[in-house]
């Protein structure tokens, strides 16, 4: 990753409080390149009209939203386009999909989630308690990781759904799916996977995972705000979701509401092109598979930078598995003595980096590891723009700060 990709960013050139930003919070929504940005203005400029039309701009639209679909697709090694459906957002999705699967489920079927996973995992299947579905929890071990013992005492034959994330959007902790998903074939339930997190990250692989459903966010990885559902052929006809007669019945379309945002889908299809722009190969998955190698290798390096530069420092507790494990996603959770971490996050923004404090909605996990009370924690996150030099610059400013 060198110059030339970050000049590709317009928002990483803007100065504040005198300096270039360092842009830290990629887990809360990467920053976008300029080729995303001319994707959807070309949608305005050029060809802003509905679907299904017999003009020409409306005919574009059309072959814009398929061309999507099988960009995600490619991206996520779908068989093609027709697994892929979109909404506002993963969480919105993630409801509609909840409560349509809640309606085949009768009272005293169960559901597994886990501690560890964010809200938009957690809520949708959390409600459904309403309905006489039992909804259990797997513990979070103080390591960071699932505990699966725990996992395999609560997975019985009335499990119906296990709903997990990939990769902790706190802790960058990789759940071990290989063991999940033979649980989930053992009890027969539908497995559901949070991958808004690792996506970005490491390479995704849906006939691999074997899920029946996976969502994710495209605002995560150098995109717009679209959320996006893979399922599994012929899992979404099953379902009876939340739809208008008016609208195709069938899979991909059968999760989807109303008019999509045309303009923001264009950006998705661009976002999935200017990461397969890092690889090469001879096929758009093996460019894909390779750039997301190059992608972890670099931001690899830089997460185990951040780690060891942090653990370096007095006072600092950094939370999650080590960065050397290689199912690790590269984002980094701690605290510091005698500080909030909203004050850590106000002192740093004062030297231009952009870091987040709190729970990022991962507030289960932060509940159960006992730091909600103390304003939960730092957290940072790499992404494919960062640099060596903006990370020892952040190494710096902390000692500074905390007199090290
Ligand atoms: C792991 C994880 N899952 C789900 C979500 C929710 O995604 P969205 O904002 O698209 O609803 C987020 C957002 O931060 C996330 O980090």
């Amino acid at each position: 990753m060198n110059d030339s990709i970050r000049s590709q960013f317009p928002s990483l050139k803007r100065i504040i409080n005198g300096r270039a930003i360092v842009h830290l919070d990629g887990p809360a929504g990467t920053q976008v390149p300029q080729s995303v940005i001319d994707a959807i203005s070309s949608v305005y400029s050029n060809s802003n009209a509905n679907t299904h039309g017999q003009f020409t701009t409306s005919m574009e639209t059309d072959s814009l939203i398929d061309h999507t679909r099988n960009q995600m697709a490619a991206f996520l090694g779908a068989e093609s386009g027709n697994n892929i459906s979109f909404g506002a957002n993963m969480t919105s999705l993630n409801f509609v999909l909840a409560n349509a699967i809640a309606r085949s489920l009768q009272p005293g079927d169960e559901i597994l989630i886990t501690q560890l996973d964010h809200e938009a995992n957690r809520g949708p299947w959390l409600q459904q308690r309403k309905h006489g579905i039992v909804v259990r929890e797997v513990l979070l071990d103080e390591d960071g990781s699932l505990d699966y013992a725990d996992f395999e005492k609560k997975i019985n034959e009335k499990t119906r759904v296990i709903a997990m994330g990939m990769a902790s959007n706190i802790l960058g902790t990789v759940n071990e799916f290989d063991r999940v998903r033979q649980m989930a074939y053992e009890a027969g339930a539908l497995l559901i996977v949070d991958a808004v997190h690792f996506a970005p990250h490491l390479l995704t692989d849906v006939k691999m995972i074997d899920c029946d459903f996976l969502l994710c966010s495209a605002y995560k990885f150098y995109g717009p705000h679209v959320g996006i559902l893979y399922s599994r052929h012929g899992a979404l006809d099953r379902l009876d979701t939340d739809r208008l007669r008016t609208q195709e019945q069938h899979a991909p379309y059968r999760i989807e509401r109303g008019t999509l945002n045309h303009a923001a889908l264009a950006g998705v299809s661009a976002a999935v092109s200017f990461i397969e722009s890092f690889g090469e190969g001879s096929t758009q998955r093996d460019r894909i598979i390779n750039a997301m190698g190059v992608i972890q290798t670099h931001e690899r390096g830089l997460a185990q930078q951040l780690y060891l530069g942090l653990r370096d420092i007095d006072g600092i507790d950094i939370y999650g598995p080590p960065i050397k494990e290689t199912q690790r996603a590269p984002t980094l959770a701690f605290t510091v003595e005698n500080y909030t971490p909203e004050q850590i996050c106000r002192q740093l923004a004062e030297k231009s980096i952009c870091a987040w404090d709190g729970h990022f909605y991962a507030l289960r996990a932060v509940e159960v590891m006992g730091l909600l009370n103390q304003g939960g924690v730092t957290r940072m996150g790499i992404s494919l723009y960062n640099t060596a030099d903006e990370i020892e610059y952040v190494i710096a400013t902390l000692k500074e700060m905390l007199n090290n």
